[in-house]
């Protein structure tokens, strides 16, 4: 029997170096591949845990076709590889953008169209439009904004947005990249009979996530109240109540390990993933529970000025995905915090110039 053969796009990332060691460690049989250009600041530091975990590593780029194409055939294909930033191209050329998000996803279709296998795609809540999430009923209550009570409309409600939240208005050119990946996956799913699922994250968290302002603010909070400098509460009047669902990334895998043993059954499906009402934080909610488990505060500027991407609220309605696999987070926003605590002081030295301010 031929050894299963699965590649990871965006392997030394965040979300993908995550994936693709832990599939490693429950199916010790397969050839894991993880495959990334190492554009993203702090991937180069993976590639000893992947190394250790007995992943695969190679060096590629999804822009270019031959690269996958040296990779060979593989059974399964997570596509994490991504400039992951909405507030990407605002100030600048969408090139790199468009073609990694948009172009480097076709070639990984093209890929598998030529040599068969699956394909797990990693897409993102900023699918949905900015003015429209702009324009949920919300109201302040202690120390965060909620929906008001009884409210709801299409594809919202206090159980958070679903998939029939309307698609119609601008998202950013991060979403926009990945609503026309999903149309494509949908085209080959369709005409190619390619089988193929589509997951809408919400915001992720927890260890091994280079953490920005603009990409991967949960660890970036956690940070600064370990190695030290300051905080902003950036738009929305600056009151840090904006909130979020935050997905602890074994949560996510464990999905996608579900995703992946029966890709026939999710074929074609389109899911909203997050933490939901359960696992939500306002980013002054999230100040204490730092303040909590790292023993110290930090300063906190108020940045009143909302930038164009900002929105003030949004929770995954997960009801769909878990009606039809019974999955559903099992990590608190407590955990998540705890557990990017304790790697950042375990991994001081190699992160603390990374992380640091
Ligand atoms: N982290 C989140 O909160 C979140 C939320 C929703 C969706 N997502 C999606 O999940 C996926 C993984 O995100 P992440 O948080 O791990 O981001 P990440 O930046 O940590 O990882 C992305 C990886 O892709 C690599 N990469 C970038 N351009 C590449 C290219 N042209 N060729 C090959 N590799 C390239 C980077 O070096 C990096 O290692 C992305 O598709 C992202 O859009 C993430």
């Amino acid at each position: 029997m031929s050894t299963r053969r699965i590649l990871i796009t965006g392997g030394a990332g965040f979300v993908g170096s995550t994936l693709a060691l832990s599939f490693k460690r429950d199916e010790p049989g397969a050839e894991v591949i993880a495959f990334d250009n190492l554009r993203r600041r702090g991937s180069e530091v993976t590639l000893s845990r992947l190394r250790a975990g007995g992943v695969s590593f190679v060096h590629g780029d999804v822009r270019n076709r031959e690269d996958l194409e040296a990779v060979g055939a593989v059974e399964l294909l997570v596509e994490c590889s991504a400039e992951p930033s909405v507030h990407a191209g605002y100030d600048g050329s969408p090139d790199y953008l468009v073609h990694t998000n948009l172009l480097g996803l076709i070639h990984c279709l093209e890929h598998l169209r030529r040599t068969g296998g699956e394909l797990v795609f990693l897409s993102t809540s900023r699918v949905y439009p900015i003015a429209s999430l702009r324009a949920l009923p919300l109201v302040p209550e202690g120390d965060r904004l909620v929906i008001t009570e009884g409210a709801s409309g299409p594809g919202w409600s206090r159980a958070g947005i679903d998939e029939h939240f309307p698609l119609e208005g601008g998202r950013s050119l991060y979403g926009a990249t990945k609503l026309s990946g999903e149309l494509m996956i949908r085209e080959y799913v369709e005409m190619y009979g390619m089988k193929a699922v589509i997951n809408r994250c919400g915001v992720l968290a927890g260890p091994w996530q280079m953490g920005k302002v603009d990409q991967g603010f949960a660890v970036l909070w956690v940070a600064r109240h370990v190695y030290g400098g300051e905080l902003a509460y950036m738009g929305f009047g600056g009151e840090g109540r904006q909130v979020r669902d935050l997905l602890h990334v074994d949560d996510l895998y464990e999905l996608v390990r579900l995703q992946a043993a029966d890709l026939g059954r999710h074929n074609g499906a389109v899911y909203n993933v997050g933490g939901g009402p359960e696992v939500s934080v306002s980013l002054r909610e999230l100040t204490r529970w730092c303040e909590q488990v790292s023993g110290r505060s930090v300063p906190i500027t108020r940045r009143p000025e909302t930038r164009p991407a900002d929105i003030p609220y949004y929770v995954s309605d997960c009801s769909r995905v878990r009606e039809l696999t019974g999955w559903k987070p099992t990590r608190p926003a407590g955990r998540i915090v705890e557990d990017i605590h304790r790697w950042l002081i375990e991994h001081r030295a190699a992160l603390e110039p990374i992380l640091g301010a």
